[in-house]
C-alpha cells in the first residue's frame, strides 16, 4: 500500500467530476417549489458558490459543500486540495470560514484505511491554515474514493459578495493561473515533463484567503471561484446572472505552464472541457476564429481549487492592487478583461 496511485481508483478527477452546467440545469428544473424563506439571502434562485442565511444581527451564515474523486495520486495532497477547494466557496462570498465537516467515501475492499487517514491528515493541515476546526464528518463504503468538506463561514452582510452583481465598466481579475485540468490529464497520460510535475498540486493547495480581505471593498461588485466549468463557464454565470456581457483578453490570462499549448496539441484535454463547451460554447465569440479551438481548450479547461474571479470598478481597482501586492498576488494584478453592457454574445474572447 506504500505506492498507491489514487487517481487509478477514480473515473474522473477533481472538479472535472462536476456534472456539466446543461445537465445540472436539467436536474434542478422542477415544478416542486419550496416556500420562500426571508432569511435566505442566497439560495437556489442564483447559481452562486454557497448558500447565505441572514442571522438577523448584521451577520450571515455561509454554507457550502464540495467533494470529488482524486485528482492527484498522493493521498495527503488529495486531502489538502479537496479541502482548499471546498473552503474556497466561503472566500468567494467574501466570508471567513469558521467550521468544516468531512465527507469521505472509501472503497474499503481496495484501499487500506491508512491511506484514508493520510487524506484526512491533509485536510486537517489545510483547515489549520484556514484557522478552522475539522469538527467531524460522515463516511461511507463506496466504489471510488471521494473526499470533500461541508464548510460554514460568516460574513458581515454589507460585505457579502455575490456572483450576479457585476456592472458594466468593471475590470476582471483572476487570482490563480489556468490549466490544472490540462496538466493533470497530461500526468495521467504520462506526458507531463519533470519540471511541470508539482505545478498543478502546488497551486490547488493555495487557499483563496484574499476573498475575505476583498469583501471590505465596496467597489468589488462581484466575485466567484473558478472551478469545474472553467474560466469561461464561471464568467458566463457571472455575466448572465448580472445581465451583462464580458470581454476576455486571452493574452492577459496567466497560464500555469509555458508548455500548456504543447500539452493541448498532444491531446491532453480533459473530457470535462468538451462537456463544458457543449453547454455554453454558443454563448462565446472569438475575434480571431483561427485560434478558437486552442482558446476553448484552455479557457473551458475544468479547474480544481482555481482562483477567484473578481469584478471590480475602475475606481476601486487601484486600492485592491495594493492589497493584492501585500498578499503576494502581484502576478495577478493585471486585468484579464472587462464587463460591458449586454450584447448578443455573453463573452467575447480577444
Ligand atoms: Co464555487
Ligand atoms: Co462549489
Amino acid at each position: 500500500m506504500e505506492n498507491v496511485k489514487l487517481t487509478q481508483y477514480s473515473h474522473g478527477a477533481g472538479c472535472g467530476c462536476k456534472i456539466s452546467p446543461k445537465i445540472l440545469d436539467e436536474i434542478l428544473h422542477s415544478s416542486f417549489s419550496m416556500p420562500d424563506n426571508k432569511n435566505l439571502l442566497v439560495g437556489n434562485h442564483s447559481k452562486d458558490d454557497a448558500a447565505v442565511y441572514d442571522l438577523n444581527n448584521g451577520t450571515a451564515l455561509i454554507s457550502t459543500t464540495d467533494f470529488f474523486m482524486p485528482i492527484v495520486d498522493d493521498p495527503y495532497n488529495f486531502g489538502r486540495i479537496a479541502s482548499a477547494n471546498a473552503i474556497s466557496d466561503v472566500y468567494a462570498m467574501g466570508g471567513k470560514p469558521i467550521l468544516a465537516i468531512a465527507i469521505l467515501g472509501w472503497p474499503i475492499n481496495l484501499l487500506a484505511p491508512s491511506v484514508a487517514t493520510k487524506v484526512i491528515e491533509g485536510s486537517k493541515s489545510i483547515c489549520i491554515e484556514a484557522g478552522i476546526p475539522l469538527a467531524g464528518g460522515h463516511s461511507i463504503d463506496s466504489p471510488e474514493p471521494i473526499f470533500g468538506l461541508a464548510v460554514n463561514g460568516l460574513v458581515n452582510i454589507e460585505h457579502l459578495k455575490k456572483n450576479n452583481t457585476a456592472q458594466p465598466g468593471d475590470l476582471l481579475l483572476l487570482t490563480k493561473k489556468i490549466g490544472v485540468g490540462i496538466l493533470t490529464t497530461a500526468e495521467k497520460k504520462g506526458l507531463l515533463q519533470d519540471e511541470d510535475i508539482s505545478l498543478a498540486s502546488d497551486q490547488m493547495m493555495v487557499l483563496n484567503k484574499i476573498g475575505s480581505l476583498l469583501s471590505g471593498f465596496s467597489g468589488v461588485h462581484a466575485m466567484t471561484d473558478v472551478t469545474g466549468f472553467g474560466l469561461l463557464g464561471h464568467l458566463i454565470e457571472m455575466a448572465e446572472g448580472s445581465g451583462v456581457s464580458a470581454v476576455l483578453e486571452f493574452s492577459k490570462v496567466h497560464i500555469i505552464s509555458e508548455k500548456l499549448i504543447n500539452y493541448v496539441e498532444l491531446g491532453s484535454v480533459p473530457g470535462g472541457t468538451n462537456r463544458n463547451w457543449d453547454s455554453y460554447g454558443h454563448k462565446v465569440g472569438f475575434t480571431d476564429t483561427d485560434k478558437s479551438i486552442l482558446y476553448k481548450n484552455i479557457l473551458a479547461d475544468p479547474q480544481t481549487s482555481g482562483g477567484l474571479l473578481v469584478a471590480v470598478s475602475k475606481e476601486e481597482y487601484r486600492n485592491i492592487v495594493e492589497l493584492m501586492k501585500e498578499e503576494g498576488l502581484e502576478q495577478h494584478i493585471e486585468p484579464i478583461g472587462e464587463i460591458i453592457k449586454e450584447t448578443n454574445v455573453t463573452v467575447l474572447v480577444n
